[in-house]
Parts: structure tokens; C-alpha cells; sequence
């Protein structure tokens, strides 16, 4: 039985763990490498349950006992009484093997000894030691006292029994223990991190800004955070460390460290921690953003009324949301009412390829309903004589969003001097950080048109997220390799779906694991994307898994 536990490396893991051991009656033996690393991960300590105080979610009594069962100090021969070593120490794989080697020496026979690495070989690690078979990893994640996964790493070589007691001590901790094989990044970190690695690339590629980056994956999406504010949370130089291994162990350009987070690292800009990181915070430590030179300014508020072109359930859902919130609107359903739109100030068209009643308004087939089906949807061809119509109406200067599949291509209507002000729109599903509707961005749209659908977005309550016009915007660029990075991972045979489910939803607190995003947007339309996304860039990693295929084949769920 695991009682005593000793813990080395008291930064914002190290202190977390010490604070989940002790919190659920374990004596812990806090470890760091000089006396004032150690009392500063007391004052981490105390400054979280100070936090629990304050919110009456602990009494001080209970705080000073939990407080009362850490012994603080920074000396490794305190470790001789522990039950079980977890080492927190940076990511560094002569660091840790170093520290096992003196542990050797210091620590009984029968003590476990655990390693807290992000994503380095805990084999390697385990060798560096004399009893390799004792070495185990205990992955948590940040931060500690929340997050509920742990991955529990064996190596080849670990003893079957010692991995069956780390994960009961896991359960005993109230954590949610997966354990897994010992690959670069083990399921989570694996997962993650490359989506944190490509939306980085997208941030500095100017796919989209900063701020929509992370507003198109909390409010898009429905993650609790946006991955460069999660970037900041986790360390820079933890997301770039991670990067290399999984550079090293896969060859795969797209998980290698981006560029600009190389130079944020080298720079000392390392994320909350140090203040700054792709946001900068209002003190060391802090999560309070403050505005800087890369804040993008707020949409200017809307002047205007806003002409609505479409018929159907959802736009007269649109109608009432945007009453609701206070526009007053002036609905088309036809080109012989576009003059009403005349004095608006942007006019939003809906699925105008129903208004003419078919396809093409008869133009491209004579009416024939045989050929309709070539035409998927959009405002390619039916729209054109109401969407000329509306233009005529609104003058040249006019803005038109096009709510659609999300890309110049599908809200082209073919004629130039419409297209210029067409700006095209995705309105994505409510979440719980609101509701994104993306805007692309292209060179036939003037910046005036984008700022435009900008304050529309304001006004009717949405959150705006402007994105280069590619495939899949923003929201589904970052979240569809993420999801092909899960079938992927499933196809290798390292993970099974509920190990990957939740691995993202205990360690990362997703609300929905990846294969029920990927089941809930439809596996035809992720390898879409995909393929899409792959013919513009030539960009290996996006080739969609051969297990997609198979789904759609066989139309069956990952999920069942
Ligand atoms: N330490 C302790 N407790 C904390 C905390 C911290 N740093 N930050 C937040 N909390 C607690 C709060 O006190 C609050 O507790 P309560 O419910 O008892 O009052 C609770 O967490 C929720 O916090 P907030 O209400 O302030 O904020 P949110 O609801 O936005 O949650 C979050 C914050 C838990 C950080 C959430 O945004 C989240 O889950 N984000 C994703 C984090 C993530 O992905 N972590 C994994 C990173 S990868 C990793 O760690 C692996 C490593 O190897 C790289």
C-alpha cells in the first residue's frame, strides 16, 4: 500500500501533484533543489488552497492539515521513507535520469519509481536505473488539482504489478487512470500537442488572429480553452519540449516546434508563468490578460438595418434571433422585393439557391429537376438573380454575407463585381463560450466588407471569427486533423476510442471527446475537409486516415 509519497520538482506540476497527494490523506515528501524552490512550491501550495478557502470550499482547519502532511525541503536522502517517487522536473532526459540514478541509492527496495514526463521515453529513463522493472509513468495534467486524467506509462520492462498499483493509487487520488504503452506523447500529449503545434503554424501564417484563433475552438468548438491561451497555461517551453519528441520519434514536419514558439522561448517568454507568452498578462503567474500591441481592436458598432434574403426555418430562426437581439431587419424572398434592402447596412443571404425555385433560376438546365442534382447548394448559380437583384439595390459599396458551406468558391456567384463585397459566412452550433460565426477572408473582399459582417456578427450576438478563406476557415482547419489525428491514433492500435475519449476529456476537459466530434460532423464530412485542405497545402499529416475511409464505407460511427 502506497502511503507515502515523495515528490521532486516543485514548478507548477510538482506542486499541483503535491497538493492532489496530500489532499486525499497521503504524507508527502516535497523535494526541490534548493531551500527557496522549496519554500516557493509551499507558497504555490498554500496560495491554491488559499484559493479554496476563499471560495468556502475548504475550511482552514482542513487546509492547515492538508499543509500539515507535506514535509518541504531540498534534500533527495528525505526520499529514503517514500513508498513511491514521482519526479516533476523539467523535460530533460539527462535531468530525470540523472535524479533516478542518485535515487538508487537513496530509496527502499520495493519503492516505486514514477516519472511525470510529459512525452520522453519512460524505457529510456527506466534503464538509466538499476531496478528498471520499478519504473513507472504517472502523467498528470494541468492543472493537477483539476484535471481528473492520469496516464499510468509502462515500459517493457515495468513490473505488471506495480502498474496495477499506480493505478489503484490513481483511483485513490480520484483521478480517471489510463494506462497505455510507452509511445512519444503517450495518448494525450500525442493528441494535443500537434493540435497546438498547427494552430500555432495557422497564428503565424495570419490564417486568423490571435484572439479568433482561440474564440473559433472555446466558442466554435466548445474547449474549455483556446489552444494559445492553453499554450500559455501548460508553458511554452513545455509545448516546445513536447514538440521535439514528437518531431524526433515521428519525422513529421507538422508536429515540429513553430518557429515563433522558438523564438517566444528563447525570448524567456514562456506563458503565464513568466507573464508573457502569445498574450501578455498583468503580473508573473497571472491569467489576466491585458491588451498589447497584437489586440485586435473591437467591431465597430452597427449603423444600420440588416436586410435578410432567404425562406425557411432557419431564416426565419436568424429573423427572430436577430430582433431579438435588437437589429431591426428587412426580409428579401425574392428578387422582386430586393429594392426593401436599398438603405441597409449589410444584408445577410441565406440558401439563396432556393429562392428561384430551383437550381439555376432555369438558366443552366431549362428547369430540368434530373440535372438539379449536380448543383450541391449554395449561391453559386440560383442566386444570382436575387443576389444581382440585391445589388442593385444596395449599390456597389453594398456588403453581402453569405452564409454557406464557408468558402469563396461556394458563395462565388461568378460575376466579379458581386463578389467583391460577397463576403461568405459559417454560423456555427451554441456553445457554452457563445456562438462563432466565421467570416472568410480573401483577396476579392475589401477589408471594409469584412469589418462590416464584423459588427453584424456584434450585433446579433455571435462571436466573430475572421479567417483566410481556405478550406475548412478556421474552426474546422484546427479541428478536423485533430480528429484525424484520433482515427489515426485508434488505426495504429496504441489507444482504443475510450482511451482516447478520455484521455481528452479528463486530461484536457473537453466536453465531447474527439470521436464524438468526429461522429457528430459526420466522418464524409471531416474526410472532405481533409482532402480539401491536403490539395491546397500538399501537407502529408492532413491525409485522411484510411480508417475514415472504411467508416464512410461501411456508414458505420466510431461510436457505435
Ligand atoms: N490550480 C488549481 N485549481 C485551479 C487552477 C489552478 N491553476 N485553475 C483553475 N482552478 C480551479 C478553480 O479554482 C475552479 O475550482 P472550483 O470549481 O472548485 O471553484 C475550477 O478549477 C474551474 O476554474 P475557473 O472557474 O477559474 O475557470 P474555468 O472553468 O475556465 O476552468 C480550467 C479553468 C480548469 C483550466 C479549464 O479552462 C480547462 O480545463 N482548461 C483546459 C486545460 C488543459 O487542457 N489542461 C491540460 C494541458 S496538457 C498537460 O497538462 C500535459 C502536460 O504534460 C503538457
Amino acid at each position: 500500500m502506497i502511503n507515502t509519497v515523495g515528490v521532486i520538482g516543485l514548478g507548477t506540476m510538482g506542486a499541483g501533484i503535491v497538493e492532489v497527494f496530500a489532499k486525499a490523506g497521503l504524507s508527502v515528501i516535497a523535494v526541490d533543489g534548493s531551500a527557496e524552490l522549496a519554500e516557493r512550491g509551499k507558497g504555490f501550495l498554500e496560495k491554491s488552497l488559499g484559493r479554496a478557502v476563499s471560495k468556502g470550499k475548504l475550511d482552514e482547519a482542513a487546509r492547515d492539515e492538508i499543509v500539515g502532511r507535506v514535509s518541504f525541503g531540498d534534500d533527495l536522502a528525505a526520499m529514503k521513507d517514500a513508498d513511491l517517487v514521482i519526479e516533476a522536473v523539467p523535460e530533460r532526459l539527462e535531468i530525470k535520469e540523472s535524479i533516478f540514478t542518485t535515487l538508487d541509492g537513496i530509496v527502499r527496495e520495493d519503492c516505486v519509481l514514477a516519472t511525470n514526463t510529459s512525452s520522453l521515453s519512460i524505457t529510456e529513463i527506466a534503464r538509466a536505473t538499476k531496478v528498471p522493472s520499478r519504473v513507472i509513468g504517472m502523467h498528470f495534467f494541468n492543472p493537477a488539482p483539476v484535471q481528473p486524467l492520469v496516464e499510468v506509462i509502462r515500459s517493457v520492462m515495468s513490473d505488471e504489478t506495480l502498474v496495477e498499483q499506480v493505478r489503484e493509487l490513481a483511483e485513490r487520488l480520484g483521478k480517471k487512470p489510463v494506462v497505455v504503452g510507452d509511445r512519444a506523447g503517450f495518448v494525450a500529449n500525442a493528441l494535443l500537442v500537434s493540435y497546438l503545434a498547427r494552430s500555432i503554424r495557422a497564428y503565424e501564417s495570419g490564417l486568423a488572429s490571435r484572439s479568433d484563433i482561440d474564440a473559433a475552438m472555446a466558442a466554435g468548438v466548445g474547449l474549455p480553452m483556446g489552444p494559445l491561451t492553453l499554450c500559455d497555461l501548460v508553458g511554452l517551453d513545455v509545448i516546445h519540449e513536447v514538440c521535439g519528441v514528437l518531431y524526433n520519434a515521428t519525422g513529421d514536419p507538422s508536429v515540429a516546434s513553430p518557429s515563433i514558439l522558438r523564438q517566444l522561448v528563447t525570448a524567456g517568454r514562456l506563458g503565464r508563468k513568466s507573464g508573457h507568452g502569445f498574450y501578455t498578462y498583468d503580473g508573473v503567474g497571472s491569467g489576466t490578460v491585458v491588451d498589447d500591441a497584437a489586440t485586435t481592436a473591437p467591431a465597430k458598432p452597427l449603423e444600420g438595418k440588416v436586410g435578410l434574403v432567404g425562406e425557411g426555418d432557419l431564416v426565419d430562426a436568424l429573423g427572430s434571433e436577430l430582433s431579438d437581439a435588437g437589429v431591426e431587419v428587412v426580409r428579401v424572398v425574392s428578387a422582386d422585393d430586393a429594392a426593401s434592402v436599398k438603405d441597409v447596412a449589410v444584408t445577410l443571404a441565406v440558401d439563396a439557391v432556393e429562392l428561384d425555385g430551383d437550381c439555376c433560376g432555369g438558366g443552366c438546365c431549362g428547369g430540368d429537376d434530373a440535372s438539379h442534382g449536380d448543383v450541391e447548394s449554395g449561391l453559386e448559380i440560383g442566386a444570382k438573380p436575387v443576389l444581382r437583384a440585391v445589388r442593385d439595390a444596395i449599390g456597389d459599396a453594398g456588403v453581402i454575407a453569405a452564409l454557406g458551406e464557408g468558402s469563396v468558391e461556394t458563395a462565388s456567384t461568378g460575376d466579379p463585381t458581386i463578389d467583391a463585397t460577397v463576403v461568405p459566412v459559417v454560423l456555427h452550433e451554441k456553445q457554452r463560450a457563445g456562438q462563432v460565426l466565421e467570416i472568410g477572408r480573401s483577396v476579392a473582399i475589401s477589408d471594409e466588407a469584412v469589418e462590416t459582417v464584423r459588427s453584424l456578427a456584434v450585433a446579433a450576438g455571435w462571436t466573430p471569427v475572421v479567417g483566410k478563406d481556405r478550406a475548412g476557415l478556421v474552426v474546422d482547419a484546427l479541428l478536423y486533423p485533430h480528429l484525424n489525428d484520433a482515427a489515426k491514433m485508434l488505426d495504429s492500435g496504441y489507444a482504443t476510442v475510450e482511451d482516447i475519449e478520455t484521455a481528452m476529456k479528463a486530461g484536457c476537459g473537453y466536453p465531447q471527446g474527439l470521436f464524438e466530434l468526429l461522429d457528430e460532423a459526420g466522418p464524409d464530412d471531416v474526410h472532405g475537409v481533409l482532402s480539401e485542405m491536403h490539395f491546397e497545402t500538399g501537407e502529408q499529416h492532413l491525409v485522411p486516415s484510411p480508417l475514415l475511409t472504411e467508416h464512410i464505407l461501411a456508414d458505420r460511427t466510431f461510436r457505435g
